[in-house]
């Protein structure tokens, strides 16, 4: 079981790439399921997410070649619209095949995604979507059996979800007729599924708004290019790292609009930051102004960089609390943060931080992607040695994390 070492309390320099958005190439890789044809997919990051993926489209019939960050999927042989449990237990966003398979094969058979390792993740709204569009859908032995021709439908989600505005577009896009999604998610990582289905040739209005109004087509184009945006929350990992440590980093191939309440937050805590088109700039002398945050739907604060912030928070002069909106259980992180002193105390979704004047080196574990990255932004700001085990939670959604951070001047490797 792999395990990072790190030496903190040194300040980071330097420049760092920032890879393509794990969270937007998930959804876009099962729409290339949707036509059956050959997609080519730029700036896509090389993780376990992204690999697990390319298995299920391989285990469906396709063809996935990926190297040098680009992805190429063959889909015109996809013929088994089945998800099986042992691959969605691994990875969450493989719920993602269910509004690509109903709208090629109107059937699909898709593992019921159990909890995660911060508590339920249910999926009833991706499944009320789909009936109001005529699936019939029952439980089978833990698996989703979905049936049924789509036609338009309305569609008001009573929550803001990610992941079943995602299944509910790429079920629309070949439906009979018009649906309208009302309280949709606008994360940039759905605006970008919206250009990719666009660029197919469907036919989605209201882009980055909470409606969207869609016209379905019999057929989409079965080719295309595309690339991946930048990761909003690889780079906010990044900022709120080099804030505790201090220094002086440049992130590049970045969208600084993705990350507006972030940098406005981190200015609060008195860092400076610069930005242009494809770059950020962060300069940190390490003395953070403790600042209250709660996570919400985008714009707001996002909840993928609350166990971050709660990092940043630990070593600030002075109170904070940081709220939870999105996830009341989402604190597996405060438990490891407190072995290297941090001062947290959790009640319900809100952890409420007493700054300390410095942390501890300590053994650690990971549980989960984002409370991975907070225990090595601790780390890399604590005093002496830092041992994170459990680190293929990192390896899901950061690539190369230890080699782009040696390059920033951390003392860190991988055993
Ligand atoms: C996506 O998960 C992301 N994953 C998550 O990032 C992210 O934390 C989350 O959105 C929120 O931004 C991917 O994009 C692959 P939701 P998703 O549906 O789609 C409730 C990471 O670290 N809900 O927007 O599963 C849900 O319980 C991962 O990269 C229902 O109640 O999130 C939560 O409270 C972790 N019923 C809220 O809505 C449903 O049917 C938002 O969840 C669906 C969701």
């Amino acid at each position: 079981m792999d395990k990072i070492i790190i030496n903190g309390g040194k300040p980071l320099h330097g420049e760092v790439v920032i890879s393509g958005a794990k969270n937007a190439v998930l959804p876009i890789m099962t729409a290339c399921i949707i036509e059956p044809g050959q997609y080519t997919l730029n700036n896509v990051p090389n993780l376990r997410d992204t690999r697990t993926m390319g298995q299920l489209i391989e285990m469906i019939g396709g063809t996935v070649k990926f190297q040098n960050n680009t992805m190429i999927l063959d889909t015109l042989n996809c013929d088994k619209p089945i998800a099986p449990y042992e691959l969605v237990k691994t990875m969450r966003a493989s719920f993602y095949v269910l509004g690509p398979f109903m709208g090629r094969y109107k059937y699909a058979e898709v593992s019921l995604p159990g909890g995660c390792a911060w508590g339920p993740r249910p999926v009833d709204f991706h499944l009320k979507a789909l009936e109001a569009m005529g699936a019939k859908i029952s439980l089978e032995k833990g698996n989703l059996i979905s049936k049924g021709e789509l036609s338009g439908a309305d569609i008001n989600f009573e929550k803001v979800s990610v992941g079943a505005t995602g299944n509910t577009l790429m079920a629309a896009v070949k439906a009979n007729g018009y649906t309208n999604i009302k309280n949709a998610a606008c994360e940039p990582e759905i605006t970008d599924l919206v250009d990719f289905l666009n660029n197919l040739g469907s036919d989605i209005k209201g882009k980055g708004t909470k409606s969207l109004k869609i016209s379905g087509k019999s057929k989409l184009k079965n080719s295309l290019e595309f690339s991946i945006i930048p990761d909003r929350i690889e780079a906010g990992t990044f900022l709120i790292a080099v804030a505790l440590t201090g220094g002086e980093v440049t992130l590049k191939n970045v969208n600084y609009k993705h990350l507006e309440t972030l940098i406005s937050k981190l200015r609060d805590t008195g860092v400076r930051i610069e930005y242009d088109s494809s770059s950020i700039t962060i300069y940190s002398n390490g003395k953070i102004t403790p600042v209250d945050l709660k996570t919400a739907v985008y714009p707001g604060f996002p909840t993928d960089l609350q166990a971050q912030w709660i990092a940043l928070m630990c070593m600030a002069n002075g109170n904070s609390t940081v709220t939870d909106e999105i996830y009341h259980d989402r604190f597996t992180h405060v438990a490891e943060l407190k072995r290297f002193g941090a001062k947290i105390n959790l009640n319900d979704n809100v952890a409420s931080i007493k700054g300390v004047k410095k942390l501890i080196g300590a053994p650690v574990m990971s549980t989960d992607i984002r409370a991975s990255a907070s225990l090595i932004i601790a780390a890399l700001a604590a005093e002496n040695k830092s041992e994170i085990s459990r680190i293929y939670h990192i390896d899901r959604g950061y690539e190369k994390i230890e080699y782009k951070l040696k390059s920033l001047g951390a003392q860190i490797e991988r055993v």
